[in-house]
């Protein structure tokens, strides 16, 4: 099929990159020139393991532009999947959104089209773009569409980190939409992902015992609820072994066997039920929040999606108040942070819980070094001025420090040389953000080592 993915960040490329793979000629379409020049030289705008290299196998499928009118009229889907980041009142802005409306509706072909939601929409967007596009249409044809396009909905559930394989074996597809041509089209696209009837690539094979891929075939808005309601249920239950962490602290449990003896009831599972540092990143804050503006307008509160945001960011001020404990004052003293970006695998930055833990250190007069393996480089050119040493190796992050903090449990971290770290630090002391690191060992290479749970 012909496909047009309007936003090309983690998402859009993502998307357009595994359906070009999957025998799909795909237009990736960008408004940033900067990312375009970028992937038309085969480079990949943001760190994803394996994305260089199935960018490379799909490379004949795919094209990069800046152009609507080069990538809207040939395909029969557009994805619209443009950033939608928090306004400061918590409801999302949908500006980008508006404007690939907008500009799909000028660029329309006389043939049926499908427009897709793929970024995360508050419920009633689908809508907002069906009108933005009918009426922007209009404006350019001087005549109705009638009928030449549906709008659908196509939450997008990959994880930064395991994006690729998120997209190739996925738990479920959802796709949403209130004209049943339009999720027609949609499940002939994905057929080879629902059947997992597709060749594997080699460096990402298919989980064994993978069958077919359940599709959940909706309605337009319970498409999009599902997608904010996901992402709230997977953020409270972080939140939720939070707040049971910090009273396995006062009480003298074990926060890691607790979440164990939990996680190993069937209903509950295991999985997002490590204590810790918390979430971070640039979906459950954003959607949380959308969630609760939603709920506003209709009159209703979420106590609960609010007490698991509020709940998760107090594990940030937590850090500090370890740190204070045991150094007393914090003026003048070095902290060094272990990992960057707001969880392994990935550069993402955006509500990273280490560059939270660096302003709150900072504004009580610390100086603040950083390292992590890949979002350096980002780190450098995001953190708006923010004083942050940056240091390429972790062993310049220790020299001369007061004390450490694991906050990105990258697995390098794991066997860090820590002896030598623990003798180059004014004081070898650690707070370990994820409950990542290996008590006996960090103990035995002479460090005093606290976890955030005790
Ligand atoms: N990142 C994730 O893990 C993830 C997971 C699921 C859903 N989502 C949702 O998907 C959407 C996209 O997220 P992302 O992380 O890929 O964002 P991103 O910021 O990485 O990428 C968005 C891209 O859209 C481009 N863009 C903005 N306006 C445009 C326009 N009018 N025309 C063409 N391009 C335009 C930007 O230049 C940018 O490259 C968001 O709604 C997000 O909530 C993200």
């Amino acid at each position: 099929m012909n496909v047009a993915i309007i936003g090309t960040g983690y998402v859009g490329l993502t998307t357009g990159v595994c359906l070009a793979f999957l025998g799909n000629h795909v237009w990736c379409l960008d408004t940033d020139q900067e990312k375009i020049r970028s992937l038309h030289a085969g480079r990949p705008t943001i760190y994803e393991p394996w994305l260089a290299e199935l960018l490379a196998q799909a490379s004949r499928n795919l094209c990069f532009t800046t152009s609507y009118e080069a990538a809207i009229p040939k395909a029969q889907i557009v994805f619209i999947a443009v950033g939608t980041p928090p306004e400061p009142g918590g409801a999302p802005d949908l500006r980008y959104l508006r404007s690939a409306a907008q500009s799909t509706g000028q660029h329309l072909s006389d043939d049926f089209t499908v427009v897709v939601n793929k970024s995360t929409v508050p419920i009633g967007c689908g809508n907002w773009v069906e009108a933005l596009i009918r009426e922007s249409f209009e404006a350019h044809r001087r005549q109705k569409p009638n009928g030449r396009f549906a709008v659908a909905s196509n939450p997008e559930f990959l994880r930064e980190g395991t994006a690729l394989r998120d997209s190739l074996y996925p738990d479920r597809v959802v796709i949403g939409a209130d004209e049943p041509r339009a999720l027609d089209v949609l499940y002939s696209l994905y057929r080879p992902l629902i059947e997992q009837s597709f060749p594997a690539p080699t460096f990402l094979p298919r989980p064994e015992g993978l069958g077919a891929v359940p599709l959940v075939s909706t309605d337009l808005a319970s498409a999009e609820l599902i997608k904010y309601a996901a992402n709230a249920f997977l953020a409270l239950k972080i939140s939720y072994i939070n707040e049971i962490g910090e009273l396995a602290e006062k009480v003298g449990a074990d926060i890691t066997q607790v979440a164990k003896g939990i996680g190993l009831d069937a209903r509950i599972g295991t999985r997002f039920l490590q204590a810790g540092l918390g979430w971070g990143g640039s979906c459950f804050g954003k959607d949380m929040s959308a969630l609760v503006a939603t709920a506003g307008e209709y009159g209703l509160r979420m106590p609960i999606v609010e007490a698991g945001r509020e709940v998760n960011f107090r594990q940030r001020e937590r850090v500090v108040k370890k740190l204070l404990a045991e150094m007393k004052i914090l003026k003048g003293k070095t902290v060094g942070l272990l990992g960057l970006a707001f969880k392994p695998n990935t550069d993402d930055l955006r509500d990273a819980p280490a560059l939270d833990i660096a302003r709150r250190l900072v504004e009580r007069g610390c100086r603040v070094r950083a390292h992590d393996p890949v979002a350096l480089e980002r780190a450098r050119r995001e953190s708006d001025g923010l004083e942050i040493g940056f240091c390429d190796a972790p062993a310049e992050v220790g020299k001369d420090a007061d004390a450490l903090v694991l906050v990105t449990e990258w697995p390098d971290y794991r066997d860090l040389d820590w002896e030598l770290l623990a003798k180059s630090m004014r004081t070898p002391f650690l707070v370990d953000g994820r409950n990542f690191l290996d008590r006996d060992r960090l103990t035995r290479a002479g460090f005093r080592y606290i976890r955030l749970n005790g």
